[in-house]
């Protein structure tokens, strides 16, 4: 049930009717107060102008035109030409009647796309750090948005596995191994990394050793490739045991490291400089962009490859935005990369769409995302100024929210406080992330994340189990519930419509990679709930009828919120 769809159709159509291009655009959307109805149509007044007419007789003529018979009870024009639409009580009972009934809350079924997502892309022998928090959480809600729309997803982990780094790296392994008989274990990758550069800088045959090995990874040579394997499975193995105690969906068949592309680049190269595109400039392989212009103000040059023949990390993504739609045949590609990449990747893609190798209609799109803040401003940081490991962060979410949901619920079962501590120590931390607008950087503050009060996971798990305890309450099966949903409560009716906007809002989620405007949605769904709860009896209502109609609201509500979070990646239990 998508209400803003529909209206906007009906509206186009009157529209049409009353002399508009066939490409009008009725501009409805949710209006902002009730005054002005459930809906307004704001496009009257860019038509009246085109064809020359006051906008208010255009709106006249519009309203005459439009069928709204059976859905909206009242339609309105106000100011210079606005139309208010009020939608029709008993319409709202029936379509909320229909997605209660319906699978997948009654969202119509999408033309399937190939959506392909790049996120969480840490960087081998590195331990996964709080900088790749954002485009792992971010990403997987919105892997798990399409998915749920019906699209094809393919989860895209652009590891940083390949570069220059891994002779010293593969150096550094050989030496660990040769002291260490036993089978050793990088338990602490940024230690692993830190020793490796040591002895780099301070060992000139450990630096001669690894700058030949370099060379030999380059080569296909089995020995480097094996030692480099290693540490790509060593690591990873580590990133995956952090993706399932975040409950993300990435495994390890969805790795798609940087090194998957090597094999392309010569001809990438050689294709570019065929097409004129790229240049020779002082040894290196360069592409000028009129697009982009450097300080004197000339075409930017890129560089693809360098003097000493090595690729570069922009090499890298133009090989891969080709692979993503020659390979995987992909419609989309969203990319979950924080903001400072942002002219890295458009320079990538502009010389894509030069080449020819992704065409238009293809939509390579940056999702980006702002930094990780601390409470001081600053990026996030320990208090020593390193960065903060992600699994001491996951371990601190886990530690306060032990001690908050203990005190709360001091009789609950070890095994299932456990599971709700986990749910809302790891809920926090992501809704936290994931109710902020992603554009911007955003203050990590623990006091916030983990408050049950204001749009926080606390407060949406807790709503969520008081919903479900409603129902569980009564002792009823959703099947006992067969009288029609019909309401008379100011209340009920706004709740009831604002569960029909759910396909709304995930289709804007799924368009714009928001997830905040699902939160949003969700916290406001729950505060309509508490309103219709304390104001309207449900198990004691007057009549068997209302009593079956304010049930099913109140499953309908517990079901939109428990999907509503699914979306996001975020658990829900049954008490807290
Ligand atoms: N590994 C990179 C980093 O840590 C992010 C890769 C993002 N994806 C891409 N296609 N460039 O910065």
């Amino acid at each position: 049930m998508n209400i803003q769809a529909l209206l906007s159709d009906k509206v186009s159509q009157a529209l049409i009717a009353a002399g508009a291009p066939a490409d009008c655009e009725a501009q409805v959307r949710q209006s902002a107060k009730a005054q002005f109805g459930d809906y307004q149509a704001n496009g009257v007044m860019s038509v009246a102008k085109k064809l020359g007419m006051p906008p208010r007789q255009l709106a006249e003529k519009v309203v005459a035109l439009l069928q709204l018979d059976g859905i909206a009870s009242k339609v309105e024009i106000a100011g210079p030409g606005f139309i208010n639409i009020f939608l029709d009580a008993a319409w709202v009972a029936q379509q909320a009647d229909a997605v209660l009934r319906a699978p997948k809350l009654g969202i119509a079924p999408v033309a399937p796309q190939t959506i392909v997502i790049d996120y969480s892309a840490p960087n081998v022998a590195k331990e996964m750090h709080v900088g790749h928090v954002r485009s792992t959480i971010i990403g997987d809600a919105a892997a798990r948005t399409q998915s749920f729309l019906g699209h094809k997803v393919i989860r895209a982990n652009h590891v940083g596995d390949w570069g220059t780094q891994f002779g010293m790296l593969i150096a550094y392994l050989e030496k660990v191994q040769n002291e260490n008989a036993d089978e050793m274990e990088l338990s602490d990758l940024e230690q692993f990394y830190r020793e490796a550069k040591r002895h780099y800088d301070e060992d000139a045959e450990f630096a001669e050793r690894a700058r030949a090995y370099v060379v030999k990874l380059q080569g296909g040579d089995d020995y480097c490739l094996k030692m480099w394997r290693k540490l790509v499975d060593i690591t990873m193995a580590q990133n995956q045991k952090t993706y399932k105690r975040l409950n993300v969906t990435l495994t390890e068949d969805d790795v798609m490291g940087e090194s998957l592309y090597n094999a392309m680049l010569p001809g990438i190269v050689a294709d570019l400089k065929a097409k004129g595109l790229a240049v020779e400039s002082e040894g290196a392989t360069v592409v000028f962009l009129d697009e982009y212009k450097n300080k004197d103000g000339d075409p930017m040059g890129v560089i693809i490859q360098k003097k000493d023949g090595g690729y570069l990390y922009t090499t890298t993504d133009i090989a891969c935005a080709k692979y993503r739609y020659e390979t995987l045949g992909a419609d989309r590609v969203l990319y979950y990369i924080d903001s400072r990449q942002h002219q890295h990747l458009m320079q990538a893609w502009t010389i894509v769409r030069k080449a020819g190798y992704v065409p238009d209609s293809v939509s390579l799109e940056h999702h980006m995302f702002g930094m990780m803040l601390g409470k001081d401003g600053k990026p996030f940081k320990t208090r020593s100024g390193g960065t903060i490991k992600l699994s001491d962060l996951l371990d601190e979410a886990i530690e306060r929210a032990g001690k908050l949901i203990a005190e709360k619920n001091p009789d609950m079962p070890a095994d299932e406080l456990q599971k709700v501590v986990n749910a809302v120590g790891i809920g926090a931390i992501k809704y936290a992330d994931l109710s902020k607008s992603r554009t911007t950087d955003y203050i990590f503050d623990w006091d916030n994340m983990l408050s049950f009060e204001g749009n926080t996971a606390p407060y949406m798990q807790y709503a969520y189990t008081r919903v479900a305890s409603v129902f569980k309450r009564a002792g009823v099966d959703e099947s006992d519930l067969t009288l029609p949903l019909a309401m008379t409560e100011e209340r009920e009716i706004a709740l009831a419509t604002r569960l029909l906007q759910f396909e709304e809002t995930i289709t804007v989620v799924a368009r714009e990679g928001t997830p905040h405007v699902m939160c949003s949605y969700l916290y406001d769904l729950a505060g309509l709930f508490s309103g219709f709860y304390e104001h309207c009896q449900i198990l004691n209502a007057d009549s068997e009828e209302a009593r079956q109609s304010r049930l099913k609201l109140a499953l309908l509500t517990a079901k939109t919120l428990k999907t509503g979070l699914d979306t996001l990646g975020i658990e829900t239990v049954e008490r807290m």
